[in-house]
């Protein structure tokens, strides 16, 4: 299993990232992006809504890491939407993260009809000032989040750098298909937030059975099946012994057989966050 997958603009990208939804702002932060880089991750993935990203920012000045080895993605929000607005939120990030340059940033949520009668045109505009920020150097890959694809092929109708990622809810029972298709066919990496399901997914029987055969966790199968189906994992915790937990899955490959038992799996319980249908 490869340690890095590559982004459509040929740079690479560790496969497996930490999360930080969720993560408190302040000492639980900075430890936990401190222990995460200690056991092996260089790649942390945040956004402006989560509130955390100074903590994230001195958790990554503390590990003492060379900047250049760590690929760092945050996320523009929802409110920050439009070219100006998303120029301004890409320089308080970077302000906030204490870094030059961000290694991937994203639009957070797609504008879509439910809240707006100009969505492609919003998102267009968003997009404009993402291409622009790439332009600058100052990021080097640009992408989205939870973009279905009739999203996508609204955007892609007039932007002239295609998405490098779609950042998507994905672990077992939820594996979105149509848009996972959709983002291969358009050479498009999906990274999967969510991937224990929020943590709905570790007393799951079945899952449990299979975890056993490898004498592995039920989260340490779920993010190596993640993987193993092509997809970018981005396990969030805040547990020193659970974060190093998480990174351990390069020495173990899921069978042919059980890959196909877990991506069968019926829906057993994800966020419900439909992005036609947020109000946020
Ligand atoms: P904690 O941060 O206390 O470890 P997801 O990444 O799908 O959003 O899941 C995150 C949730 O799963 C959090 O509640 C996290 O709690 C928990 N979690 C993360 N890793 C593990 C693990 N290896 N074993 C048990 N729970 C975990």
């Amino acid at each position: 299993m490869n340690k890095y997958f590559k982004m459509n603009n040929g740079i690479a990208i560790p496969a497996i990232g930490f999360g930080t939804w969720q993560t408190p702002d302040g000492d639980i932060a900075i430890q936990s992006v401190e222990q995460a880089i200690k056991v092996g991750y260089r790649h942390i993935d945040t956004a402006a809504i989560y509130g955390n990203e100074q903590s994230i920012g001195s958790g990554i000045k503390k590990s003492g890491s060379n900047r250049k080895d760590l690929f760092i993605t945050s996320k523009v929000w929802n409110t920050e939407r439009g070219y100006d607005k998303t120029l301004r939120a890409f320089d308080k990030t970077i302000k906030d993260l204490q870094l030059d340059y961000l290694d991937l940033y994203l639009i957070h949520w797609p504008a879509t009809a439910n809240q707006f009668e100009n969505w492609e045109r919003l998102n267009t505009e968003t997009w404009k000032a993402m291409e622009k920020i790439y332009n600058t150097g100052k990021v080097h890959a640009i992408g989205v989040s939870n973009f279905q694809p009739h999203h996508l092929e609204a955007l892609l109708n007039s932007a002239t750098i295609v998405p490098a990622i779609n950042q998507i809810e994905f672990h077992p029972g939820f594996m979105q298909e149509k848009c996972v298709k959709y983002c291969k066919e358009h050479n498009i990496l999906v990274e999967a937030w969510s991937p224990l399901g929020t943590g709905r997914m570790l007393s799951n029987n079945l899952l449990k059975t299979i975890a056993d055969k490898y004498q592995k966790s039920v989260a340490q199968l779920c993010i190596r099946w993640i993987l193993q189906n092509g997809v970018l994992p981005l396990p969030k915790s805040i547990s020193p012994d659970r974060i190093k937990e998480n990174f351990e899955i390069f020495d173990f490959e899921i069978s042919k057989e059980d890959m196909q038992t877990i991506n069968n799996m019926e829906y057993c319980g994800g966020s419900g966050l439909d992005p036609d249908k947020i109000s946020f």
